[in-house]
C-alpha cells in the first residue's frame, strides 16, 4: 500500500443518480471497462441479460429479479481508485436509495436526452443539493435523436434550479451524430470515427485547423453558433462552484457506444473531490486523521429463509480499516472485533484486509448494527450527525394476522423499524399501525422478514400514497384529521398529517394558517 494519505487523496467515491433506463447501468459497465474491473459489458446487472454470478447472494437477487450485488464497485483509473455506489431504481427504490447519497462525495446524474429530468432523477438530486455535493451530468444516448441541448440546458435550470456549465457540444445527434466540441480541452471527438482520426484540435478561434471534412457540414456550423451564444451569455466555468455543488458541469455522450465516456471520465477525475470531511457532533472528522471511523449508511437483509446473514454497509470517514481490528459501537460502547469483511465488486464478493477514508466496507452481520451507527477505533469517541429522515411516499395499515400473535409482531416491527428497514406511524388515538416508505420493495422486504425472521405473518392494507408534512410543536387539535389529513404520530410521538394529495394540502395550510407544516428533508 501506498502512504497512508496519497491512498486516501486517490479514493473518488460517488453514486450515479437517474431515472429508470436513463443508462446508468451502461455507463456504470463502461467505466468498469475502462477500469479493466470487469472483462465484458454486462456483467454489472444480470436482470435484463440473464447473467447471474453464483454467489449465494446473488441468488436472492435471482429469486427476486433485483440487483444488490452490484451494491459498491471499486475500480482504478489513472492512478485513482474509484468507487461507485449504486443507487437501485425501479421497483427497488428505497430509503437506502436515498441513504447511499450520504455516504458519497460527488454524483454523477445522467439524463437521456430523448426525455430530460424525470421524475426520481429529481428526487434524488434533491438529497445531493441538499448536501453540497459536486454534481456531474452525463447527458446521455446522442447516437438517437433527442432534444435539442438548449432546451435540456434550460431544463436543469428551471427544473432542478442548478446552473450549468457544458464542457463539450454535441454536433448533430441520431443518425447525424458527428461528434462532440470538447470546450474544455479544446478539441472535436468524432464519432464513428477511428481512434487515430478521432480527435481534431480546435485553433485559437476555436474552429478545426486545415480541411476536415466535418468543416463542410451545417451542423457542425450551427454547434460553433450554440457555443458562440454559450461563450456569450452562458455561465461562467468555476472549479469552485463545481466543488460546491452550485455549478454542474454537462458532457454530451453515449454510454451505448462508448462514445465520450473516457474523456467524461478523465475530466470527472481532474474535477472530483476526494474523500470530505465529515460532520459529528463536536466537530468535524477529518478523512486524513489516522483514528478509523465510519458509519452504517445501508443494512442489505439476506431474503433467503436459509441465511439470516445481513451486510452492513460502512463509508470509512477516517483512518485505515485491517482485519482484525477492534472497533467501538459509539451508540452502545460496546467493543468489537471486525473480521469478517467483505466488499463487492460487479460479479464476484473479495474479502477486504484494508481499506481507507473514502471506501465502503460491508460487514457480516447478526443484528448488530443499525442505520447511522457509528464505529470508531481507540479511545477518543466519535459519533457522527444523524442521517436525515427521509419523507416516505407510500402508506400501508398493517396488523398481525394472528392476534395470538401480538408479541413477535411488535419485536419484529420494532427491531425492523429501528434498523431502518420501514418507518413507523400510529392513527392519533386508535394507535392503528401505519408503515410509511419511499418505495414498494420496502413493504414486500417488511413483509418478508417479518414472516422468515420474526415468525409474524402481516395483514397490509394499502392506504396509497400520502404527502406527509409534519406539524410544530409538540399539541394539534385532533378534531382536524380526516380522511384527507389523516393525523398520526411518528414514533417520537411528534404529530404530522398524511394528506391525500397536494390539493388536500393546499386547502389545509389556507384553511389554517396558524398551523405551521414542515417538511423534514426541505
Ligand atoms: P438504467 O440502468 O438507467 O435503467 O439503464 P440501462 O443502462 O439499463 O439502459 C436502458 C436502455 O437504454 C437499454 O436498452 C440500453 O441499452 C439503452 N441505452 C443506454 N445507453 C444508451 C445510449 O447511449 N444510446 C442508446 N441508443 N441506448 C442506450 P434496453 O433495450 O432497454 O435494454 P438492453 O436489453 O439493451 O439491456
Amino acid at each position: 500500500m501506498a502512504g497512508f494519505e496519497d491512498e486516501v487523496l486517490s479514493r473518488r467515491t460517488f453514486a450515479i443518480i437517474s431515472h429508470p433506463d436513463a443508462g446508468k447501468t451502461t455507463l456504470t459497465e463502461k467505466l468498469l471497462l475502462f477500469g479493466g474491473a470487469i472483462r465484458a459489458a454486462g456483467t454489472v446487472k444480470g436482470k435484463k441479460t440473464g447473467k447471474f454470478a453464483t454467489s449465494d447472494w446473488m441468488e436472492i437477487e435471482k429469486q427476486r429479479g433485483i440487483s444488490v450485488t452490484s451494491s459498491v464497485m471499486q475500480f482504478e483509473y489513472a492512478g485513482k481508485r474509484i468507487n461507485i455506489l449504486d443507487t437501485p431504481g425501479h421497483q427497488d427504490f428505497s430509503e437506502d436509495t436515498y441513504r447511499t447519497l450520504m455516504a458519497v462525495d460527488s454524483a454523477v446524474m445522467i439524463i437521456d436526452a430523448a426525455k430530460g429530468i424525470e421524475a426520481q432523477t429529481i428526487k434524488l438530486f434533491k438529497v445531493c443539493r441538499m448536501r453540497g455535493i459536486p454534481i456531474f451530468t452525463f447527458i446521455n444516448k446522442l447516437d438517437r435523436q433527442g432534444r435539442p441541448p438548449l432546451e435540456l440546458l434550460a431544463e436543469l435550470e428551471e427544473i432542478l434550479g442548478i446552473e450549468s456549465y457544458p464542457m463539450n457540444w454535441p454536433i448533430g445527434m441520431g443518425k447525424e451524430f458527428l461528434g462532440i466540441y470538447d470546450r474544455y480541452h479544446r478539441r472535436i471527438e468524432q464519432f464513428r470515427v477511428e481512434e487515430g482520426d478521432r480527435f481534431l484540435a480546435l485553433n485559437e478561434a476555436g474552429e478545426v485547423e486545415g480541411d476536415a471534412p466535418i468543416k463542410e457540414n451545417a451542423l457542425y456550423g450551427q454547434a460553433l453558433e450554440e457555443i458562440m451564444l454559450l461563450d456569450e451569455a452562458g455561465n461562467e466555468f468555476s472549479e469552485k462552484r463545481i466543488a460546491n455543488g452550485t455549478l454542474t458541469p454537462v458532457f454530451f455522450g453515449s454510454a451505448l457506444t462508448n462514445f465520450g465516456v473516457q474523456t467524461f471520465l478523465e475530466t470527472y477525475l481532474q474535477f472530483a473531490p476526494p474523500p470530505q470531511g465529515r460532520k459529528t457532533d463536536e466537530g468535524v472528522v477529518d478523512p486524513l486523521s489516522e483514528q478509523f471511523s465510519g458509519f452504517v449508511f445501508k443494512i442489505q437483509a439476506n431474503m433467503n429463509p436459509a441465511h439470516r446473514d445481513r451486510i452492513a454497509f460502512i463509508r470509512i470517514c477516517s483512518g485505515k480499516f485491517e482485519r482484525g481490528m477492534s472497533v467501538t459501537l459509539a451508540r452502545t460502547g460496546k467493543q468489537m472485533k471486525l473480521s469478517q469483511s467483505t466488499q463487492f465488486l460487479a460479479d464476484d464478493r473479495s474479502t477486504v484486509e484494508e481499506a481507507v477514508s473514502g471506501d465502503i466496507l460491508g460487514l457480516y452481520d447478526t443484528g448488530t448494527y443499525q442505520i447511522g451507527d457509528t464505529i470508531f477505533s481507540g479511545k477518543q469517541p466519535v459519533q457522527f450527525e444523524k442521517l436525515p429522515q427521509f419523507t416516505p411516499e407510500l402508506f400501508v395499515k398493517v396488523s398481525a394476522k394472528n392476534v395470538m400473535k401480538q408479541k413477535s409482531f411488535h419485536k419484529g416491527i420494532n427491531q425492523l423499524v429501528q434498523e431502518g428497514a420501514i418507518q413507523l406511524y400510529r392513527t392519533w388515538h386508535t394507535e392503528d399501525y401505519i408503515l410509511g416508505a419511499v418505495g414498494q420493495l420496502q413493504f414486500e422486504v417488511f413483509e418478508h422478514r417479518m414472516k422468515n425472521e420474526y415468525n409474524s405473518d402481516v395483514v397490509m392494507e394499502s392506504i396509497g400514497s400520502k404527502i406527509p408534512r409534519w406539524v410544530e410543536g409538540d399539541t394539534v387539535d385532533e378534531s382536524l384529521s380526516s380522511s384527507r389529513s389523516l393525523l398520526v404520530k411518528d414514533r417520537f410521538g411528534k404529530p404530522l398529517f398524511l394528506f391525500e394529495n397536494d390539493f388536500a394540502l393546499r386547502w389545509f395550510t389556507d384553511k389554517h394558517p396558524d398551523i405551521k407544516l414542515y417538511n423534514p428533508m426541505n
